[in-house]
């Protein structure tokens, strides 16, 4: 019987150019709002299960051999491909289907940073999120921006010995479901979301990180900086670590900037994210490591599977070299795509502010995220 393919699997085999097709048997409508993508493009056809099975033969023909055949969980998959399989052409179904892929989150470490401090980076590439653990092995380390799956984020700490103490959102997220709250309760420790971003309050319990609180994580020569940078959201904070690495939320991305727009107030947010991003990230040493909450397009994407950047780079490769500020504001606020209807309801649903059933929670929480200013930006 043909074997199928873990989401890890696929993730590496995308990126090493080894997977010829993806046949996508689902719906259109679920075809179009999250393909399965990562950092290499692939050849993707979608065509629904039900009419695979009405030309099966002619199906199997048109498919190229070796093609992972994608469902929703992984079952009808399975069985196109067994029937491929009977038919003489080989494929293979992706395991736990788009569900599965949703949730794959790849760890990658930022190494080689001074002192005892640890960085890694966990990819989400169904979603272009990425997300953070920050902590010395053996003592205390906190997760910045979780997805709502946590194992990932608890299997790295227990592999390293280390305590989870704090969970931390930069900002209210617009693209996806936060996990932040949900790891803090069911760890019993701090969690820290900027309020600002949630007209002052939220209805769970959350300390908020002002500029300059420290995060201890264990050791008294090592320390977390928060950092307030309003801008793509009126409360977004920055973690800065070890003095080397930013982790900067949507504020800047490798590749262009966080929208201002998605709280509602575009101007006075770009004139925001102008003064943070002059003010307070340009006077940091140029090479000091910037760490987003997301990524665009696979070249944000390192060849160490990292997406991370030095500020010197970001300051050349985006629109902060504009130094007037109306003009900034300007070609910022008149380039922005439209919002996807979604984000205002993620928003108030990581507010705290509405929650809906769970099902519903898995469907606003698929598809890549668009927290980027327009492109045409670079
Ligand atoms: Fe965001």
């Amino acid at each position: 019987m043909t074997q199928p393919i873990t989401p890890l699997e696929l993730f590496h085999a995308i990126n090493a150019g080894q997977v010829v097709e993806i046949l996508d048997v689902r719906n259109i409508d679920e075809f179009e709002l999250s393909k399965v993508e990562a950092h290499r493009p692939v050849p993707t056809r979608n065509v629904p299960v039900y009419r695979v099975f009405e030309e099966l033969e002619a199906e199997a023909q048109r498919t190229v051999e070796d093609a992972i055949v994608v469902c929703g969980q992984g079952n009808g998959s399975q069985l196109v491909a067994e029937e491929f399989e009977g038919l003489g052409r080989r494929a293979r179904s992706l395991e736990g289907g788009t569900d599965a892929w949703n949730r794959l989150l790849v760890p990658f470490e930022i190494a080689d940073l001074p002192g005892p401090v640890r960085v890694w980076q966990f990819l989400r590439p169904a979603k272009a999120c990425l997300s953070y653990v920050v902590g010395v092995p053996g003592q205390r380390c906190i997760v910045v921006d979780p997805t709502r799956q946590p194992e990932a984020y608890l299997e790295l700490a227990a592999e390293h010995d280390m305590t989870v103490a704090h969970v931390v959102d930069t900002h209210v997220h617009a693209d996806h479901v936060s996990g932040g709250p949900a790891l803090a309760a069911q760890l019993g420790v701090e969690y820290h979301l900027p309020p600002e971003d949630a007209g002052g309050v939220v209805p769970f319990p959350n300390r908020p990180l002002k500029d300059g609180d420290v995060l201890d994580l264990g050791d008294a020569e090592v320390r977390v900086l928060s950092m307030h940078l309003p801008g793509h959201t009126p409360g977004t904070i920055a973690l800065l670590v070890s003095d080397s690495v930013l982790l900067v939320g949507d504020t800047v991305f490798v590749r262009g900037l966080g929208r201002p727009d998605l709280t509602g107030q575009a101007e006075e947010l770009a004139r925001d994210l102008f003064r943070s991003v002059h003010e307070r990230l340009r006077p940091l040493p140029p090479q000091t490591l910037i760490a987003p909450a997301h990524w665009s397009s696979a070249e944000e994407v390192n060849p160490d599977g990292l997406v991370v950047t030095t500020l010197e780079d970001v300051f050349t490769a985006t629109l902060l070299n504009e130094r007037a500020m109306e003009r900034f504001v300007e070609e910022i606020v008149t380039s922005l795509p439209a919002a996807p209807e979604s984000y205002d309801v993620i928003r108030r649903v990581n507010a705290g502010q509405v929650a809906p059933p769970e099902d519903e929670i898995d469907v606003l929480d698929v598809g890549r995220n668009q927290c980027a200013a327009s492109t045409s930006l670079l």
